[in-house]
C-alpha cells in the first residue's frame, strides 16, 4: 500500500593518542551516528514521543513558521484549504514533522507516503480517491515520482480532478472524477530535480535552513525532558556543536549519550560526559564524521586543495555522488569547510586548520 502513515489530526501534545590527520584517514565507523536520514527503527514510537506536535513547541524555523502561520489563518477564516505547499532542504530538518503540524493547526487528517512508494499510477489513485475535504497529503522525496504519478497529480492539485483513461488505442477515453479539496505537501532534498510543471503548481515553496547552536541545545534541553534525562545547559550545547545543524541527528546523539552516561557515569548529561561520550562515538567537536575528514582530506592532501571533481571525491570515500552532494556538502558548506566552483570542489583555510594541515597561504609564507 502507498501510505506509510495516516493519522486524525495529531493530540496535543592506553593507546597513543592518534593524531587529527591520522583520523581522519582511518576506518569508517560501522554505526553512522552523524547520517541526517532517520533510520529504519527510528521510525516508530520513540522519535514520535519527542516530535514536536505544534506550533507552540517548534524549535527554530521562525520564517517559515511565521509565513505558514498566516497562511493557516487565512485559509481557516475563509473556510478553504490550505494552499499546496513544496517544503525542501537537507535531510533530517523538520520537513514531515512540519506536515503534522500544519494538519494538527488546521485540525484535518494527514496521510504520509513517499515517492518510491507510489510506483504504479493505482498507488496515487487509491491515496486521492480516499481523500477527505481538507486533508493534508504529504508527499517525501517527491523529486522521485515517475512521470505518470506526476501527470495524475496535475489535475487532481489543480482542480480536484482525477482524469482516467478507460480503454485502450482508437476507443480510448478519459473519464473525470471529481476528488474533495486538499492540500499536497511535497518535501525535497533537490528543489531543482522538480520538473517545473509539478513546482509551478505548489502556492508556496519553503526551504528549511540548518539549525543554529541555540535552537539546537533548546531541542536538546526539550527532548531530554521528554525522555526524563538529566542535562546540563552546558550538555546539551555540546551536543548542539556537534549535531551538524539537525535536530534529527541532535536526538539522537542524545540518546547515545544518554546511555553513556548511564552505563559509564551517574546517568546526568554534563559538558564533560557529553564531550567523552562524543569522543568514544567518533563526532568530532564540529559534528564531522569519517566522510567528511576523508573527502577534505583527500581534497587537501592528493589535489592541493582543489578544485577537484565530484566523482574524484566520490571514488576516494566509497560514496555515491548523490549523497556527497545532498548529505555531506551542505554542511561542509554551511560551516565553511568547502566551496563548491564550477571546476571543482575546493577546501577552504578553515578545513585545513580543522583537520590540522598548514594553510595554503601559510606554507606560502614559510617558503
Ligand atoms: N525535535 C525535532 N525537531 C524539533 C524542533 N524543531 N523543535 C522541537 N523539538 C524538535
Amino acid at each position: 500500500m502507498a501510505i506509510i502513515s495516516s493519522k486524525k489530526h495529531p493530540p496535543e501534545p592506553g593507546k597513543k593518542p592518534k593524531s587529527k590527520r591520522e583520523k581522519a584517514k582511518s576506518s569508517p565507523p560501522n554505526e553512522n551516528l552523524l547520517q541526517p536520514q532517520a533510520a529504519k527503527d527510528e521510525e516508530g514510537k520513540p522519535e514520535e514521543s519527542i516530535r514536536p506536535q505544534r506550533f507552540a513547541d517548534y524549535i527554530g524555523q521562525k520564517d517559515l513558521k511565521d509565513v505558514l502561520a498566516i497562511a493557516i489563518e487565512a485559509a481557516k477564516s475563509r473556510g478553504e484549504v490550505l494552499d499546496h505547499l513544496l517544503l525542501y532542504g537537507p535531510p533530517g530538518l523538520g520537513k514531515t514533522t512540519m506536515a503534522m503540524i500544519l494538519a494538527a493547526e488546521m485540525e484535518v487528517n494527514y496521510k504520509i507516503t513517499s515517492a518510491p512508494a507510489l510506483e504504479r499510477p493505482r498507488d496515487i489513485m487509491g491515496l486521492l480517491v480516499n481523500i477527505k475535504p481538507g486533508d493534508i497529503l504529504f508527499i517525501d522525496e517527491i523529486h522521485r515520482l515517475s512521470r505518470m504519478t506526476e501527470e495524475i497529480l496535475y489535475p487532481a492539485m489543480e482542480d480536484f480532478r482525477l482524469d482516467i483513461t478507460v480503454g485502450k488505442g482508437a476507443s480510448a477515453r478519459t473519464r473525470s472524477i471529481p476528488l474533495s479539496k486538499f492540500t499536497l505537501v511535497g518535501a525535497t532534498t533537490r528543489v531543482g530535480a522538480l520538473t517545473s510543471p509539478l513546482r509551478d503548481r505548489f502556492g508556496l515553496i519553503q526551504r528549511l535552513r540548518f539549525y543554529e547552536v541555540d535552537e539546537l541545545s533548546q531541542i536538546v534541553l526539550r527532548s531530554s525532558k521528554l525522555l526524563k534525562t538529566p542535562v546540563s545547559d552546558d550538555g546539551a550545547a555540546e551536543i548542539a556543536r556537534r549535531a551538524r545543524g539537525t535536530p534529527r541527528i541532535a536526538n539522537r546523539l542524545l540518546k547515545r549519550v544518554r546511555d553513556y552516561a548511564e552505563v559509564k557515569k551517574s546517568g546526568e548529561i554534563t559538558e564533560e560526559v557529553a564531550g567523552e561520550a562524543l569522543q568514544l562515538f567518533q563526532v568530532d567537536p564540529c559534528g564531522l564524521d569519517w566522510t567528511d575528514r576523508r573527502m577534505l582530506s583527500v581534497i587537501i592532501e592528493q589535489f592541493n586543495g582543489g578544485p577537484v571533481g565530484l566523482e574524484t571525491v566520490a571514488a576516494a570515500t566509497g560514496e555515491d555522488t548523490q549523497t556527497i552532494e545532498e548529505v555531506y556538502e551542505p554542511y561542509l558548506m554551511q560551516i565553511g569547510y568547502l566551496h563548491r566552483t564550477p571546476r571543482g570542489r575546493v577546501a577552504t583555510p578553515a578545513a585545513y586548520k580543522h583537520l590540522g594541515f598548514k594553510p595554503p597561504n601559510e606554507q606560502l609564507s614559510l617558503l
